[in-house]
């Protein structure tokens, strides 16, 4: 199902919003020409992940510096060993659809 979240200019200008469908937040964030969409809530312990640092197109939990990959879902190897030893093996990642100016969110 497609949501509509808002305008392409308004992104370039924020760089990251925090969404809310069916009471789930979401990251949506722009890296150069792409828009990403990942949960907003760290698989470890529901850190929001709107509150990292986002450097290229990984995102960084800001409790205890997990990294995730925002195109693939992927947590980096380090982070993996200190914290997700029996957790997932990737967050999910949504799909932005961009139509003109309007960006919408596939879930
Ligand atoms: S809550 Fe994100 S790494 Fe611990």
């Amino acid at each position: 199902m497609k949501h509509a979240i808002g305008s392409l200019a308004k992104l370039k200008q924020d760089k990251k919003w925090r969404v809310i469908f069916n009471d789930h937040p979401y990251l949506i964030a722009i890296v150069g020409h792409h828009v990403f969409a990942i949960p907003d809530q760290c698989p470890h312990q529901d850190a929001s992940l709107f509150q990292g640092k986002i450097v290229g197109d990984t995102v960084t939990c800001p409790l205890h510096q997990a990294k995730f990959n925002l195109i693939s879902g992927e947590i980096d190897e380090v982070s993996k060993m200190l914290y997700f030893d029996f957790g997932p093996e990737k967050i999910t990642t949504h799909k932005v659809v961009i139509e003109g100016d309007q960006l919408f969110l596939e879930l």
